[in-house]
């Protein structure tokens, strides 16, 4: 069952993102004494990190206790400007105490296949072997969501869609012409809590599409985001989700 919110401002936004994230990492952090989130990349997120990056947000979690993740990456090298590392660097990770080998990004510098081989094992290394889990419960997966129904990277009528097994994969993306790497639906469903954290107008058409028109996820892999005990949480701001039926009461 997933919840949808709505904010009239992007700032609001963010800042429900920011507290609902010290939230639940206050909550993980003295249940299991670790908190772990996968953040997501794109240019929505960064009002959140940025936020969480300030000493009234930062000072709420034990970064010492924390591990980051990434949802998915672009082919790249870490510095470049198209990178999700650098950007989650840029806007987040530089500002926090958090131990550079807590930092798991994805190498988008590497082959595609090499880089999601390399990500499946380091989850593998921290859920399975460290956690003793046997799916990458991960605290918070944050998404994005693209106008064409896409999230982290998986996108329509994308190879990445059918991966079994498989908790981080390459995809290869016509649309983009490039390589991408993602975490799965299958890891992403794993998580204890799943927030959509999406804004602006150019969204309002998938968001209407993927939360009330008809279950069609090869055509809008956001609907594969089920997870299978956690919950999930649409975050969205009035622009994006000005052509929901719920908004027009
Ligand atoms: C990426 C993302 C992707 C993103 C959406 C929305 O690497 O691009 O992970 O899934 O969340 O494309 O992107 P914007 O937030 O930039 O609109």
């Amino acid at each position: 069952m997933s919840e949808v919110h709505i904010y009239p401002t992007a700032q609001l936004q963010a800042q429900a993102c920011a507290e609902r994230i010290v939230s639940i990492a206050q909550k993980a952090l003295s249940a299991r004494g670790c908190f772990t989130i996968a953040l997501a990349g794109g240019g929505t997120p960064r009002l959140t990190y940025q936020l969480l990056a300030t000493e009234a947000y930062s000072s709420q979690i034990d970064w010492r206790d924390s591990y980051i993740f990434f949802s998915d990456e672009r082919c790249v090298p870490p510095e470049s400007r198209d990178s999700n590392a650098r950007m989650a660097r840029e806007t987040l990770l530089n500002f926090v105490p958090i131990p550079l080998n807590h930092i798991h990004r994805i190498h988008g510098e590497l082959e595609p296949q090499q880089a999601a081989e390399q990500h499946e094992t380091a989850l593998r290394d921290f859920f399975e072997r460290r956690l003793g889990l046997r799916a990458p419960q991960f605290d918070v997966v944050l998404l994005g969501l693209g106008a064409d129904g896409h999230t982290a990277s998986l996108f329509p009528g994308s190879p990445a869609l059918h991966a079994l097994g498989r908790w981080a994969v390459a995809n290869e993306v016509a649309a983009l012409k490039s390589w991408r790497i993602t975490l799965t639906a299958e890891a992403i469903n794993a998580a204890a809590n799943v927030l959509f954290l999406v804004s602006g107008a150019e969204k309002a058409e998938a968001v209407k599409r993927v939360l009330e028109g008809p279950h069609r996820p090869e055509l809008l892999p956001a609907q594969l985001i089920r997870p299978e005990a956690g919950s999930l949480h649409w975050l969205l701001d009035a622009e994006s989700a000005a052509l929901l039926t719920l908004t027009q009461s």
